[in-house]
C-alpha cells in the first residue's frame, strides 16, 4: 500500500516537472508573441539562416530538433497541386493528392460576390489543409492591364476596388483552416514577357490607385500571413528584395508581421536579400545549372553566403532575427497552432462549392431571340462543336496546372443534361498538345475538322460552340503572353462558317482573358465561361439549360481592339516594353478608366452580363447632400426583377468628379452589391460608400488626400449602362 503510494506519488512529481520545463514556445496557451520569442531564444544562427531559403522544390526548415516542423507549400489559387519531387519541377506520382479544380480567379471575380469568395478561400483552404500544407501560393491580385498578359487568368480583373474586395473574404476563407494564404505576386507583374527582368516604371499615383489596393487590403483588412514577391523589377531593383515595396511599403507603412517569399527563382544577390525585406527565398538555381537534381540548396543567397556575412559581421543578426520570427510566427499561426481544425479532400461539399462559383461566374453576353435557356427537349440534334466542349482546362497553364480528381467537361456536361441521343460531336479545330514553355501545333489538318464541322451543323437543329483559349503555351499561360488578342486556333474562320449554316449558334468561351469576336453581328448567343474547374460541365448547363440565372458580370472591359486599351495606346515602351523598361504611361487609367475617359466603345464594358429576367433601377437617393471627409454615405434606391424568372443583379456605384485638381478617370467603381430578387420582386438597396474612398494619392505630400467639393455618384448595371445619378459636396 505504502510503495503504491510513493509510486504514485513520484510519477505525479515527474509530471510536475515534465510540465515545468514545457517551453513556451510548445505552450499553446501562451500568447504567440511570447512563443516566438522563447523559440528565437532556443534556435542557433545556423538554425536561423536555414529557415531562410528552400530545402525542397516546395519547402523549407523548420527546427527538427525543437519540434518546430518544416514550411511546406503549394500552388496555387484554384486548386491545391500535386505533390512534387523533391528538388524537381516534376510530379512526384503520389497516389493520394488529386484535388478539386475550383474556378480559376477570374470567375470568382466575376461573381460580384464576396460571399463566393469565402466560400472558396473557406473549401480551398480545406483542401490545402488536408494536405498539410503550411502556405496555399494564392490568391493572385495583380490588376488586368494588358489583354495580352498570359497570366491574368490568374488574378482577380482590372479594378482594384474589386479585387480588393474579393480578396479579403478569400484569405480569410483560407486561413481560417490553419494554412496561411500567399497572396502574390507583389508587385507590377502585369505580363509575362520578359518577366524575370522588365523594371517597371509608374507615377506614384497609378503605384497607389490602381496597383497597389488589392495588396494592401489583403494586408490590413485580411491578415494575409504571407506575400510573394514579383519576378519583375520596380524602379531598378527586384520585386523581391524591393527596399521601396518591402521595407516601406509593405512592412513600414503596412504594418504587415507575415513573411515574405521570393517567387521561384526571383532571387538576385544576397545584400538586397537580406537588406531588403525577403524572408524566405524559393526556387533559386544559384549555381547556374539547370540541372536541377545537382545544385545545392546550401548555396542559395540566402544560405551560406548569408551565414557567412552574419558571423564576419556584415549582415547584423538583427536582420537575421526579424526574418526567424517572420516565420515562426506563420508556424504558430499555422501548423503549430491549438486552433488549427481538419481538413478535408475532394468532398461532395467541394463539389457543390465550386458548382456554385461556376454558375455565378458565367457572364452572358449576348442573348437575342431567346435564344437561351434550351428547355430540355426543345432540340432533337444539337451538335456540340469545337476542341474546349472535350479538352481539359485544367492542365497546363504553368504553375496553376492541377492534377485532379475530376474535370467534367462542357460536352459532358451537355450529354448528360440533353440526353446522349440528342447530342452529336465535332472537334472543329484543334490546338496542340499542353506544352509548358513552348508551343507545338496540332498535327490535324484544320481544313478537314472545319469542314465535318460544317457538314454536322448543315444537319442539326441547334450548335453549341465550345471555345476560347485553352492553356497552352502563348494561351491563358505562365512565362509568356498572347501574341494578339484574337482567338486563336481559326475559331473566328469556323464560327463564322458554322453561321452561314446553321442560324441557331451559341458560342460558348472558356478563356481568362478578352477577345475579339468579329462575327457577333450575326450570333443571337455567347456565354462566356472563364475557366471553371471540376464543375464546368455542369455549371455550364445549369445556366444554358435555364436550371441557374446567369448573374456574373465582366471583371475587365473587352476592347473592340488591342489599341482601344491604355496600355496599348502608345509606344512600346509602354508595352511589352524596350526588353529593360517598361513605362505605364496610360497611368492611372487602365481598363475602363481608360475607355470611360476617353470615350471609346468597348466591345463589352466592364461590370456587363445580362439576366434572362429584367431589373429596374428607381432613381437614387443619398441620405447627405453634404458630408464630412471622413464621413459616409448611403445610396438608397429600389431595384425590381420585372422579368418572369428568380434573379441576382450586381448593382455598381461609380464615383466621379469632374472639377478636380488632378487629372482623373470620368468614373471608378467605389461600391457594389448583388441582390437576388424573386420575379416581380423589390427591394430597397441601400449601399453605403465611406468618403475616405473619394480620395486620390497626393504625389507632392506622399499621402491620400480628399478633395473637397461636388462629386457624382453613378449608379449603374455597368461601368457605360448608367441608371441613376446623385450628387454629393465633400466639405
Ligand atoms: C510562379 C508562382 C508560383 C511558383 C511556384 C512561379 O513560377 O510565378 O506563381 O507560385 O512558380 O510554382
Amino acid at each position: 500500500m505504502k510503495s503504491t503510494l510513493s509510486i504514485i506519488l513520484l510519477g505525479a512529481s515527474l509530471m510536475v516537472s515534465a510540465q515545468q520545463k514545457t517551453p513556451v514556445y510548445l505552450d499553446v496557451t501562451k500568447p504567440i508573441e511570447q512563443r516566438v520569442e522563447n523559440a528565437l531564444s532556443l534556435m542557433t544562427t545556423e538554425e536561423k539562416v536555414a529557415m531562410c531559403h528552400a530545402q525542397s522544390k516546395f519547402s523549407s526548415k523548420g527546427v527538427a530538433r525543437l519540434g518546430i516542423p518544416d514550411v511546406w507549400s503549394s500552388d496555387g489559387s484554384h486548386g491545391v497541386s500535386d505533390e512534387k519531387l523533391w528538388d524537381e519541377w516534376s510530379s512526384a506520382q503520389w497516389a493520394n493528392d488529386s484535388c478539386t479544380a475550383f474556378p480559376a480567379l477570374t470567375a470568382l471575380a466575376a461573381t460580384f460576390n464576396p460571399e463566393m469568395a469565402s466560400l472558396f478561400g473557406k473549401s480551398i483552404g480545406e483542401e490545402a489543409r488536408h494536405r498539410e500544407k503550411t502556405m496555399l501560393l494564392g490568391p493572385g491580385v495583380n490588376i488586368y492591364r494588358s489583354p495580352l498578359n498570359g497570366r491574368n487568368f490568374e488574378y482577380m480583373g482590372e479594378d482594384p476596388y474589386l479585387a480588393s474586395r474579393m480578396v479579403v473574404p478569400y484569405i480569410q476563407g483560407v486561413q481560417s483552416c490553419g494554412v496561411a494564404a500567399c497572396v502574390k505576386h507583389f508587385a507590377l507583374n502585369n505580363q509575362e514577357i520578359c518577366r524575370g527582368e522588365i523594371n517597371v516604371n509608374l507615377s506614384d499615383r497609378a503605384l497607389q490607385e490602381i496597383y497597389l489596393p488589392a495588396f494592401k487590403a489583403a494586408v490590413q483588412e485580411g491578415k494575409v500571413w504571407s506575400i510573394m514577391g514579383a519576378y519583375n523589377k520596380f524602379r531598378g531593383e527586384h520585386c523581391c528584395h524591393n527596399d521601396l515595396l518591402l521595407n516601406k511599403i509593405l512592412k513600414q507603412d503596412w504594418k504587415f508581421d507575415g513573411v515574405v517569399v521570393s517567387d521561384w527563382g526571383g532571387v538576385h544577390n544576397t545584400d538586397e536579400a537580406v537588406n531588403n525585406g525577403l524572408d524566405i527565398e524559393m526556387g533559386t538555381y544559384t549555381n547556374g545549372l539547370t540541372t536541377q537534381g545537382h545544385f545545392p540548396f546550401s548555396s542559395y543567397y540566402l544560405a551560406d553566403p548569408f551565414l557567412k556575412g552574419i558571423k564576419s559581421g556584415k549582415y547584423e543578426m538583427a536582420k537575421l532575427d526579424d526574418k526567424a520570427r517572420r516565420i515562426l510566427r506563420m508556424i504558430f499561426r499555422t501548423t503549430m497552432s491549438a486552433n488549427r481544425p481538419f481538413g478535408r479532400f475532394v468532398s461532395p461539399e467541394h463539389s457543390e462549392a465550386a458548382r456554385k462559383i461556376a454558375q455565378e461566374a458565367i457572364v452572358l453576353l449576348k442573348n437575342e431571340h431567346n435564344m437561351l435557356p434550351i428547355p430540355v427537349g426543345k432540340y432533337k440534334k444539337i451538335a456540340v462543336i469545337g476542341e474546349n466542349a472535350s479538352r481539359s482546362l485544367v492542365v497546363g497553364g504553368g504553375s496553376t496546372s492541377l492534377k485532379v480528381a475530376y474535370e467534367v467537361t462542357p460536352l459532358q456536361g451537355i450529354i448528360s443534361k440533353y440526353g446522349k441521343e440528342h447530342v452529336v460531336y465535332s472537334m472543329g479545330y484543334a490546338s496542340g498538345p499542353s506544352l509548358y514553355g513552348r508551343e507545338e501545333a496540332s498535327k490535324l489538318n484544320a481544313d478537314s475538322l472545319l469542314n465535318a464541322a460544317v457538314e454536322l451543323a448543315k444537319t442539326a437543329d441547334l450548335v453549341i460552340f465550345v471555345g476560347g483559349l485553352n492553356k497552352n503555351y502563348f494561351q491563358d499561360c505562365e512565362s509568356g503572353d498572347r501574341k494578339s488578342l484574337s482567338l486563336p486556333f481559326g475559331e473566328d474562320k469556323l464560327i463564322a462558317s458554322i453561321e452561314q449554316v446553321n442560324k441557331n449558334v451559341v458560342v460558348v468561351f472558356s478563356s481568362g482573358n478578352a477577345i475579339t469576336m468579329p462575327w457577333l453581328d450575326k450570333t443571337p448567343a455567347v456565354v462566356q465561361t472563364w475557366h471553371l474547374g471540376s464543375e464546368a460541365g455542369n455549371a455550364l448547363v445549369d445556366v444554358l439549360s435555364g436550371d441557374v440565372n446567369p448573374s456574373g458580370k465582366l471583371p475587365f472591359s473587352f476592347p473592340k481592339k488591342l489599341t482601344d486599351i491604355g496600355a496599348h495606346a502608345f509606344d512600346k515602351l509602354c508595352y511589352p516594353g524596350d526588353s529593360v523598361n517598361v513605362q505605364y504611361k496610360e497611368d492611372i487609367l487602365v481598363g475602363y478608366r481608360w475607355l470611360e475617359t476617353k470615350k471609346i466603345e468597348p466591345l463589352f464594358p466592364f461590370g456587363y452580363g445580362l439576366s434572362y429576367t429584367t431589373f429596374v433601377y428607381s432613381k437614387p437617393s443619398v441620405d447627405v447632400n453634404e458630408v464630412k471627409a471622413d464621413g459616409t454615405v448611403k445610396v438608397s434606391f429600389t431595384l425590381t426583377n420585372t422579368g418572369k424568372v428568380d434573379g441576382a443583379e450586381t448593382a455598381q456605384l461609380y464615383v466621379s468628379k469632374s472639377k478636380s485638381v488632378v487629372a482623373r478617370a470620368a468614373k471608378e467603381l467605389k461600391a457594389f452589391k448583388k441582390t437576388f430578387l424573386k420575379a416581380g420582386e423589390s427591394k430597397t438597396v441601400n449601399i453605403e460608400v465611406p468618403v475616405s474612398s473619394f480620395a486620390y494619392y497626393n504625389e507632392s505630400k506622399q499621402a491620400w488626400e480628399v478633395e473637397s467639393g461636388s462629386y457624382s455618384l453613378l449608379l449603374g448595371r455597368s461601368s457605360r449602362d448608367i441608371k441613376g445619378k446623385v450628387d454629393v459636396k465633400v466639405l
